[in-house]
């Protein structure tokens, strides 16, 4: 049973450090989607109102070391004090000087961000004695650890598991709604069950592509892995992303497909273009045709067409479940965004649980104006969905369980 914040006991004057996940897309010191932040705030506001003293701490992307000042999370700071209108003191370090201060001094109620947990390489080191020793130093400035990092659950890290098995550990309110709503997927989902797969690496997919299919009606597949399956079927892919060592990999999935009846939709025509350039041509072109191409052979595919669009989009709006991952061609540019938002606006129409599985997915459908509310949820982890809906034992979640 996992352990949750109303196991907890009285707060008041307990300092917490709250781990998130506030690895958020960052422009430069401009935050691009803040989705994380802000579903990090409910657990936060609550902590807060028990009079705790909150210490965050957090990951932002994958720095080489702390001399890689653009991964600081001094922007974060700045947006997660708009966002919960109160200040937050920012400690320039994880378990130095600054780190020290903040928890002796922090009043209850307050709130403080520690700078990146990943400027420390103990954090996800391979070796375990020095995630323990990171850990110990993180729990000396604490009473309690609140875990609510979703969408870093998957990984074995200093911060997630060694940290929550020093100190009393609690899941925060964002893992639960999570949880609540993967299991909806997993236990007895509504059919049609659909899955929309897309994003660019097809081996990070297999494996939850071989748990998925005994559980799903439909598998519609796009973005840049679709060019894997395609090429495993035998059409040739011009100089679209391909993963040639997954190829006979690919051909065992489609054949378990139609074992077990699973739908298995592909697109019919292909948006292809140049070059991989925000103004570069493209034409639409039929799904066996793409070398044959007005551009000449070497094109790339970078989003799926029109025709696709719509019939994706009629798949996924007939169903009763839908989870997507993964956009459907390079949405950052303009040209190549009709087929995710097509998918995406499909998802808001969708008469059932429709579940947006996380990171590109979660920025896409922001970045293309959609509103979060459209969607039955949106998912802050990614990786973390999709190796939950595996059934994988996750390690930041196995920590939590008693
Ligand atoms: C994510 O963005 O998926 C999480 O924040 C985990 O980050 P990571 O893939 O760098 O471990």
């Amino acid at each position: 049973m996992l352990r949750t914040l109303s196991h907890a006991g009285d707060l008041r004057s307990k300092r917490v450090l709250l781990r998130c996940d506030l690895n958020v897309p960052l422009d430069g010191k401009r935050i691009t989607d803040d989705g994380r932040i802000r579903a990090s705030i409910a657990t936060i506001k609550l902590l807060v109102d028990a009079g705790a003293r909150v210490l965050i701490i957090s990951h932002l992307g994958r720095p080489e070391s702390e001399s890689d000042t653009q991964f600081s999370l001094a922007p974060v700071a700045e947006r997660l004090e708009e966002l919960v209108g109160q200040p937050v003191i920012f400690a320039t370090d994880t378990i130095g000087v600054q780190a020290k201060a903040a928890s002796k001094l922090l009043e209850d109620g307050g709130i403080a961000l520690l700078e990146n947990l990943r400027f420390n390489p103990s954090e996800t080191s391979n070796d375990e004695s020095e995630r323990i020793e990171f850990a110990q130093q993180l729990a000396s400035l604490a009473d309690l650890v609140v875990s609510d990092g979703f969408g870093v659950v998957h990984r074995k890290q200093a911060s997630v598991f060694e940290l929550a098995d020093l100190l009393p550990s609690y899941a925060g309110t964002l893992i639960e709604a999570e949880l609540e709503v993967l299991n909806r997927l997993t236990i007895a989902p509504e059919r049609p069950y659909t899955v929309v797969l897309g994003g660019s690496k097809v081996s990070d997919k297999l494996a939850v592509i071989g748990h998925l299919l005994p559980k799903v009606d439909r598998l519609a597949i796009g973005g840049g892995m679709v060019f894997t399956v395609l090429k495993a079927l035998g059409y040739e892919v011009g100089n679209s992303l391909l993963e040639t060592d997954q190829v006979e990999t690919v051909r065992g999935f489609l054949a378990q497909a139609e074992q077990l009846g699973v739908e298995i939709i592909l697109p019919s025509d292909i948006v292809v273009a140049k070059s991989f350039a925000a103004d570069s041509e493209f034409e639409t072109v039929p799904v066996g045709q793409i070398t044959s191409s007005n551009l000449g052979p070497e094109v790339m595919g970078l989003d799926i067409g029109p025709d696709s669009g719509a019939v994706f989009a009629s798949k996924i709006q007939e169903s009763k479940t839908v989870f997507w991952n993964g956009p459907m061609g390079v949405f950052e540019f303009a040209n190549f965004a009709n087929g995710t938002r097509a998918v995406a606006q499909a998802l808001t129409q969708v008469e059932g649980l429709s579940v947006v599985g996380g990171g590109d997915s979660a920025s896409a459908v922001r970045a293309l104006g959609f509103a979060d509310e459209a969607f039955g949820h949106i998912s802050t982890g990614g990786g973390a969905s999709l190796e939950y809906l595996e059934g994988k034992t996750l390690p930041g979640l196995e920590v939590l369980n008693d």
